[in-house]
């Protein structure tokens, strides 16, 4: 069945021959966009929708969370609030948690966030594991994340375990870990940080997954300078997340690369350490994209909205640049062209806005601007307006 939405006041398509539109209209033809224009030349489809002048783009593409996991860990933001550095070990309170849960506690409260997620207007999103860090526990994470994210990443070199000896993890990791979890997961990441992995532990996991067929993505350059980022650019991953504090060296090796340096300022902000250095990193020519990093203890929102707010007021991105980050910079960091974009032939996946245009993002921070969403070509929420 194709459904018209029409009314568009400005359309997103992050499509370079299509830019973006005034007065336009979209068809959706079951789970795929069949047709972008001007409203006047809107073609007949079977149900029309008026959007009445709002703003249309694609849905967020959030390309790093952490949702596969059971507990709290409200005291340690209490105490990170009151003056106490984030560091990696806080990792080990949610493996704890995660262990204890049934499976069905686990899916059950992935389900809610990504519910709650796509009532913002994300609609694809990237998950990992990385609170099991035993074969188990791992597998099973992979697999409950796999019935339902649309990505998932497999983070067994997260933390070593307490009490556990790295070398030895690091063994356990490039074996009968990723034997267990390869069939399950599309990426292998690893925790590239002082506490956590160092450079030759994170090549040796990565060069592994490689073996195996994984794609690449590496969490690194969060609390400070270090291997992270050289590692992802000489290994070719598709991403390098936080980069948080970066060397010149460092941008002008991610700008030379198709390595996309992906910024999540929710955790900067929660974890009180700099924002990333957005400016710097696009001056130089490097691709950014934004990712909300939802877990449990260093970024706790799904708020993809929230990221892009604080890319615009804080970092000193455009807000051109900013949604696009959210969107097709995500999808780039995924190695993705089906998301993130609103064009014939790309997944139905439009986030309506209660505003006229994205400019509102930043210009109204904080205020829920979603107004309707569709993934795959089916409507996620309804009604435009809600009453007083
Ligand atoms: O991306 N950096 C490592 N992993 C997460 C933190 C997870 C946690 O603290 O539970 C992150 O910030």
């Amino acid at each position: 069945m194709a459904v018209l939405i029409t009314g568009i006041g400005e359309l997103t398509t992050n499509d370079a021959e299509l830019g973006k539109l005034r007065d336009a209209a979209v068809v959706i033809d079951g789970e795929e966009v069949a047709w972008v224009g001007a409203a006047a030349d809107a073609p007949d489809a079977d149900e029309r929708i008026d959007v009445e002048g709002r703003a249309v783009l694609p849905g967020w593409v959030d390309s790093h969370t952490h949702l596969v996991f059971a507990g709290d860990r409200t005291a340690e933001f209490e105490a990170r609030m009151a003056g106490k550095a984030y560091s990696a070990g806080g990792i080990a309170v949610t493996v704890d948690a995660t262990r204890s849960a049934s499976d069905e506690q686990l899916a059950a409260n992935l389900r809610r966030h990504v519910g709650e997620a796509a009532r913002q207007g994300t609609t694809c999103l990237e998950t990992k594991t990385g609170y099991g860090l035993n074969v188990e526990d791992e597998a099973r994470s992979a697999r409950i994340a796999a019935d339902v994210a649309d990505e998932v990443t497999f983070l067994g070199a997260h933390l070593v375990p307490p009490g556990a000896d790295a070398e030895s993890y690091v063994d356990l990791v490039c074996g009968d870990m990723l034997d267990a979890v390869a069939p399950l997961v599309r990426w292998a990441d690893v925790f590239c940080e002082t506490g956590a992995f160092d450079e030759a532990q994170s090549g040796r996991v990565l060069k592994a997954a490689r073996e195996r067929g994984l794609g690449l993505r590496v969490h690194g350059n969060q609390l400070g300078e270090g291997p992270g980022v050289r590692l992802a650019v000489e290994l070719g991953a598709a991403s390098v997340d936080h980069c948080t504090y970066l060397s010149e060296a460092d941008v002008e090796a991610l700008a030379a690369s198709d390595t996309v340096a992906t910024l999540l300022p929710a955790c900067d902000l929660s974890t009180r350490q700099p924002l990333a250095p957005a400016r710097r990193l696009l001056d130089a020519g490097a691709t950014v994209a934004l990712a909300s990093n939802a877990n449990p203890g260093s970024s706790y929102t799904t708020s993809m909205a929230f990221c892009v707010a604080t890319a615009v007021l804080q970092m000193r991105m455009t807000i051109d640049e900013a949604v696009w980050a959210a969107t097709a910079g995500g999808a780039r960091a995924l190695r993705r062209d089906d998301v993130g974009f609103v064009r014939p032939g790309a997944r139905a996946d439009l986030h309506v806005l209660e505003a006229p245009s994205t400019a509102h993002l930043a210009y109204r921070p904080g205020v829920p601007l979603t107004a309707a969403v569709w993934r795959r070509g089916k409507r996620l929420t309804s009604g435009f307006v809600s009453k007083w």
